[in-house]
């Protein structure tokens, strides 16, 4: 007899498995299902041991117990009689991944297919696992939300927001300085869908209560505005878009759920691009879409189900890994991109640093009234007495700032852009634009760099 003992709280083992088993390995059971209960296996099921300890290992058992009835080894190797050690405990949490969820028996599932994609328990690898919850939950608690939903990056989470909370006749309202494909998607997948879209001046309240109809549903704002900086007077534009009745999203990826709290502020809903400082390695791409407001977070969780969205436990691991240390590193990139900018904003090249702490750059003081930090992001505007030649050639000089996309990793980038192309009315400046985010390198190396590029690129 081969025996196998459970240790199970009785309201976390209702039976179900129990009956799984036997009906698998045609296991007797000695004893009703309960506390401690003790199952006897045929001699045939092997000589070892099993101790089920608690209920993460059930699933463990009943795939054990199916392996002493596998002959062949390509069975064998998939049903693996892997069991974690007891009482292992870690500083990060497991990672379990998984398309297919196992359930104990038909009728657990039968029961679980009514509440397929809710969020109280396991359906299927897409609907969640223990790791997306688990970054979920930490998400909530950075941001002070309720509810979050992981997407595979942080385009697709502002696209979710658009498709779960906009319908035909709608109207969406943008800042004019919003992140380039926001804009796009607003101009080209949102139209054949019966949506309309108006951009306003963040910078100008007046202008988004010109701008707000009845058919406006939905206002983002962006704090500071991608590539130019610019900081709005968030608590102004909030109660201005909640007095029409608007539901507000925010992207929050430049505050990192750190420099400010959009929440308190009155935001319906915020979006990461967890792709930057959370996951901070510059190795995931992720967004998350978090809101205390139930209802609608119902109708997002919906357009998540239906769009498919989901993220993979390698992505989810790397970002759970990251948002530890998040808080540390934005301190760092806070205080050398401040060095670096205020040193920049005295450079002769320089007609101007846009960094929305310092002073006057385009809403510094609403920066000061909303933000303790600021992230390691700024921008810079060149003499246009320079080409865009000069321009490219000072970035090819840069050794130690990478030439690309995106911020928030270790290393520091340049980006030049040509803003009359990307941006109409509010937001336009003169000179060229190089954007640059600050990395976790010395700021006296990355100083030497830039002042070597400044030489060789500008003279002087
Ligand atoms: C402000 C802002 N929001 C959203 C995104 C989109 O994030 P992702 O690259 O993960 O799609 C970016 C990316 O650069 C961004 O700068």
């Amino acid at each position: 007899m081969w025996l196998c003992k459970f240790a199970l709280a009785s309201d976390s083992f209702p039976g179900g498995e129990a009956r799984f088993l036997r009906v698998q390995c045609e296991i007797k059971i000695a004893a009703p299902c309960g506390h401690a209960d003790t199952i006897a296996l045929p001699q045939s099921f092997g000589a070892a041991r099993s101790t089920v300890a608690n209920e993460e290992l059930r699933s463990h058992f009943f795939l054990t117990a199916g392996l002493t009835m596998a002959k062949d080894i390509s069975t064998k190797l998939i049903h693996d009689n892997y069991v974690p050690p007891a009482g292992y405990k870690a500083v990060p949490p497991g990672v379990f991944k998984g398309s297919t969820v196992l359930f104990p028996n038909a009728a657990t599932v039968r029961e679980r297919v009514k509440a397929f994609g809710l969020r109280d328990g396991y359906s299927y690898g897409l609907y969640g696992t223990p790791t997306t919850y688990t970054l979920e939950q930490r998400l909530c608690a950075l941001e002070g939300a309720r509810h979050c939903l992981l997407g595979p990056s942080g385009q697709a989470a502002i696209a979710l927001v658009n498709l779960g909370l906009l319908s035909v006749g709608d109207e969406l309202l943008l800042p004019s300085n919003v992140y380039g494909p926001a804009l796009r998607h607003a101009r080209t997948t949102l139209p054949p869908l019966g949506i309309t879209h108006q951009c306003y001046d963040p910078m100008d309240p007046a202008d988004l209560e010109r701008k707000l109809t009845s058919r406006t549903k939905l206002v983002w704002m962006e704090a500071p505005g991608s590539i130019t900086m610019e900081f709005p007077d968030l608590r102004k534009l909030i109660a201005i878009a909640k007095n029409k009745g608007a539901v507000v999203a925010l992207d929050n990826t430049w505050g990192a759920g750190i420099a400010f709290k959009p929440f308190e502020l009155g935001v319906d809903i915020s979006v990461h691009a967890l792709t930057k400082y959370p996951s901070g390695g510059a190795d995931v791409l992720m967004g998350s879409v978090t809101t205390n407001d139930d209802a609608l977070h119902d109708r997002l969780r919906i357009a998540y189900l239906d769009l498919g969205m989901g993220v993979g436990a390698n992505d989810v691991e790397l970002v759970l890994r990251g948002l530890p240390t998040m808080e540390a590193r934005y301190h760092l990139h806070d205080a050398t991109a401040r060095d670096l900018a205020s040193w920049l904003a005295a450079q002769p090249a320089i007609l101007k640093v846009l960094h929305p702490a310092l002073e006057g750059s385009p809403g510094h003081e609403h920066w000061a009234t909303h933000c303790s930090l600021a992230a390691g992001l700024f921008s810079v505007l060149v003499d246009d007495a320079y080409t865009s030649s000069h321009v490219d050639s000072f970035c090819d000089q840069l050794g130690l700032f990478g030439i690309g996309l995106s911020w928030g990793g270790p290393m520091s980038l340049v980006m030049p852009y040509d803003l009359p192309s990307i941006r109409d009315g509010a937001g336009r400046y003169a000179g060229h634009l190089v954007r640059f985010s600050i990395g976790l390198e010395s700021a006296d190396d990355l100083r030497e760099d830039l002042a070597r590029a400044l030489r060789g690129s500008f003279g002087g």
